[in-house]
């Protein structure tokens, strides 16, 4: 039986990379990214996320995703999947729609269009979208060495959080959305009761 494709998406800060972790252990997942979880996509990362690179036209960002998301997916996800694994992966294709879409203003439909040749039409069966406020990607980017990323202002993140928000609402089935302060312990266990409840996994 074929394994089944869980995303992780929020904004930065919410916790993600934690729960990511935390229910592939659970549920002896592959656990992967994007940008960054190939060798090829790793360079494209890091393209990416160079602050020197302060000129990167948003299209060009929109279509190294993909490129990197391509990669991704018939390179790692796929075979994996098709190998009967479950795949966890911090972010998919719904990133960029936020970041690039409500984030930069790229048109959202037209990315998920070119998207979803990225991907061959195989988009996550379930996003677990972890839904903080501004405050939370404040606190996490207090940090000194911001990449290219995490110099954004309040407004692209709000935007993005906007878009998180809408994008779960036009796809109920498709989204888990929790809220992301309580306790990690006691937010893993939310997660996972509720990915093994929507998957049938239990
Ligand atoms: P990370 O901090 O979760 O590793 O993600 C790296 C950054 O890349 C984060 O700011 C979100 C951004 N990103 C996009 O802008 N578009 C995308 O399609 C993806 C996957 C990530």
């Amino acid at each position: 039986m074929s394994g089944r494709y869980i995303a992780f998406e929020g904004v930065e800060g919410c916790g993600k990379s934690t729960h990511v972790k935390r229910l592939a252990a659970h549920l002896d997942a592959l656990v992967t990214r994007e940008p960054g979880g190939t060798a090829i996509g790793s360079v494209l990362r890091g393209i990416m996320a160079d602050p020197a690179n302060t000129h990167l036209d948003a299209r060009s960002e929109a279509l190294l995703m993909a490129a990197d998301r391509a990669q991704h997916l018939r390179e790692l996800v796929v075979p994996t999947l098709n190998a009967g694994r479950h795949v966890i992966s911090d972010r998919s294709a719904y990133s960029s729609l936020a970041y690039q879409g409500y984030g930069r203003g790229l048109d959202v439909d037209l990315l998920r269009r070119f998207n979803d040749f990225a991907v061959d039409s195989r988009w996550p069966d379930l996003v677990v979208y972890i839904k903080v406020d501004l405050a939370a990607v404040r606190k996490r980017l207090l940090k000194r060495d911001t990449d290219r990323f995490e110099r954004e202002n309040d407004d692209f993140f709000t935007r993005v959080i906007h878009g998180f928000d809408e994008l779960a609402k036009r796809e109920p089935e498709r989204w888990l959305v929790v809220d992301g302060t309580p306790p990690k312990d006691e937010l893993e266990l939310t997660i996972r009761a509720e990915v093994t409840r929507r998957l049938g996994l239990a």
